[in-house]
């Protein structure tokens, strides 16, 4: 039976990750095994970057954000020179198997390593919420707090002096923080790489928004790495009755203390992932699906097409 287990964070940090650590810890070393902290992702698994956690190490963290082990990411994980000098680290210390905290890069990472006969079990740590096999990822509820509480500042100024105010909202090409605080915000316009973005089909709607429904302010949430937020805002002040205010949120939405549901999501999470490298599985990712926490090959997650988010569109229109 497994003995030694390790833990990583990779990728972009997401607040619950240290509950993800936290849950690993504690019920492995609850059911006898030992515990290794791999710091800085996989680049310090190919350092040797590694130390045995303990109970008390992993106190205090379930309410912090970031990852106490740190995150890093290593494009070079592909190669595999690179990946045997981070499984001779492994093999040196005799860990067995490790728990892979990150977005799907990283699943790709513990898919190799898993190939390489060291069972890696992936959680879904981001903000982003584009892992498709899990309803949620570790962290999103969290960015999601965190933007709407700002969009709610936003708008008291925006309302105070007829603007309106595009806010760029991370994601990496995953719509959903944008849609979620944007629905939750009671936003006038939603762009998501879903949505798709027509720039004169949006002044468009601002103009009737000022000029028709007489609106005071205008939100405009907008997910990144699809328009220059700063240009838009500049043509929305020139082509509508709204002076343009552009706010990047960026990173302010990956810090921050994790809510009750990513601490709870990360530890039940981290419970599964244990069990089962406990009963010598690995190639696996972990996921919410239905309020369940279920175990999913990586080779199958990783094809998963995203669920389109048409309802939760639709019902935003319906509010406008
Ligand atoms: O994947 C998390 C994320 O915050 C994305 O939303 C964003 O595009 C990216 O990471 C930013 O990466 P970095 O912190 O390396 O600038």
């Amino acid at each position: 039976m497994v003995k030694r287990i390790g833990i990583l964070t990779s990728g972009g940090d997401s607040p619950g990750m240290n509950a993800a650590i936290r849950a690993v810890t504690r019920v492995g070393i609850n059911a006898g095994l030992e515990v290794f902290g791999i710091y800085n992702g996989y680049k310090g698994m190919t350092e040797g970057y590694i130390e045995p956690l303990t109970r008390e190490s992993v106190g205090e963290i379930v309410n912090r954000g970031g990852t106490i082990l740190g995150s890093a990411r290593l494009p070079e994980f592909k190669d595999l020179d690179v990946r045997q000098k981070a499984v001779k680290q492994l093999q040196k210390r005799g860990i067995e198997a490790v728990v892979v905290v990150g977005g799907d890069g990283s699943y790709r990472g513990a898919l190799a390593l898993t190939e390489m006969g060291v069972n890696c079990i992936g959680l879904p740590g981001t903000i982003d919420n584009d892992i498709t096999c899990t309803d949620y990822t570790i962290g999103f509820q969290t960015a999601l707090e965190t933007v709407v509480e700002c969009i709610d500042k936003l708008r008291d100024t925006s309302n105070s002096h007829h603007r309106c105010s595009i806010v760029e909202v991370m994601g990496n090409r995953c719509g959903d923080l944008a849609l979620w605080s944007g629905i939750a915000c009671g936003a006038e316009i939603i762009v998501t790489s879903e949505t798709g973005f027509d720039e004169e089909e949006v002044l468009g709607r601002l103009r009737d928004l000022d000029l028709i429904k007489k609106k005071r302010h205008a939100i405009v949430v907008i997910s990144e790495k699809i328009t220059d937020v700063d240009q838009f805002a500049k043509k929305v002040s020139l082509n509508t009755g709204f002076a343009g205010r552009a706010t990047t949120l960026g990173h302010i939405q990956r810090g921050g203390s994790p809510c009750p549901f990513d601490r709870l999501l990360a530890s039940q999470m981290g419970e599964k992932a244990v069990d089962l490298l406990m009963q010598g599985i690995g190639g696996q990712c972990i996921a919410i699906r239905n309020n369940k926490i279920v175990a999913i090959p990586i080779t199958e997650a990783l094809g998963m097409p995203h669920e389109s988010r048409k309802p939760l569109m639709n019902l935003f229109e319906r509010l406008v």
